[in-house]
């Protein structure tokens, strides 16, 4: 069976689908077999990203009544895009399907504040503990100047939370990466490659 890595996020448009899809182009450009399950019916959003190009993200995107066992028995990765703002129970479920859930967060105190609260709930259900520090924060939409990443990340791991290493930078590469249902790594954009320097780095953290 694959590694399931489910994204999720207590706020709407943290970047929950723009990590999704950058992070599946990445472990499928490191030869892993992945897909990219699209949970988030309201929007659809990698779905939609997907579609808005031919061959655009070069794997296999997923709504999740065509997820079939076969298929996904055959993946080494399965990545899990979902809405915002999930129920409880919603997440509770989430939780014990997945390997790890990936918590995006921007480094406001706004943001921090909702991501804090996130992570206590899955603290609260034991995915922080018993699954083995199965719930981590990353980092995103960082300012690329400045050390606000480095500060929000010190803090929480200060707290107790477990954060991924690399900070995802916010660039403009992955606004035109979305624009045109691609990645940032194959887009016209001075920055691309730093941008996608970034999501390969934290791929590599992960899997
Ligand atoms: N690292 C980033 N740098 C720049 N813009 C970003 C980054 N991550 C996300 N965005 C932008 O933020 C907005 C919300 O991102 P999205 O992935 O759709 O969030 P969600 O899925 O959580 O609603 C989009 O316009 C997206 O292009
Ligand atoms: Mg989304």
């Amino acid at each position: 069976m694959p590694r399931v890595l489910a994204i999720t996020s207590e706020k709407g448009g943290v970047g929950k689908s723009t990590l999704a899809v950058h992070l599946a182009g990445a472990f499928a450009e490191r030869g892993l077999a992945t897909v990219l399950i699209d949970e988030d019916g309201r929007v659809g959003s990698s779905l939609r990203w997907a579609a808005r190009a031919e061959d655009g993200l070069g794997l296999p995107v997923l709504a999740p009544d065509d997820v079939k066992p076969k298929r996904l028995a055959a993946a080494d990765v399965a990545v899990i895009d979902t809405e915002g703002r999930p129920k409880r129970k919603e997440l509770r479920r989430l939780s014990e399907r997945a390997d790890l859930i990936l918590v995006p967060s921007g480094v406001s105190a706004l943001e921090l504040d909702s991501t804090r609260e996130l992570l206590d709930f899955l603290t609260g259900e034991g995915v922080g503990s018993a699954g083995g520090r199965k719930a981590r924060i990353v980092l995103t939409r960082v300012p690329p100047v400045g050390r606000a990443g480095e500060d929000a990340r010190e803090n929480l791991r200060d707290e107790g939370l477990t954060v991924c290493n690399t900070l995802v930078r916010q660039y403009a590469a992955y606004q035109k990466a979305a624009e045109s249902g691609t990645l940032a790594r194959d887009v016209r954009d001075a920055r691309a490659r730093v941008a996608w320097a970034d999501i390969l780095a934290l791929s590599r953290e992960l899997l």
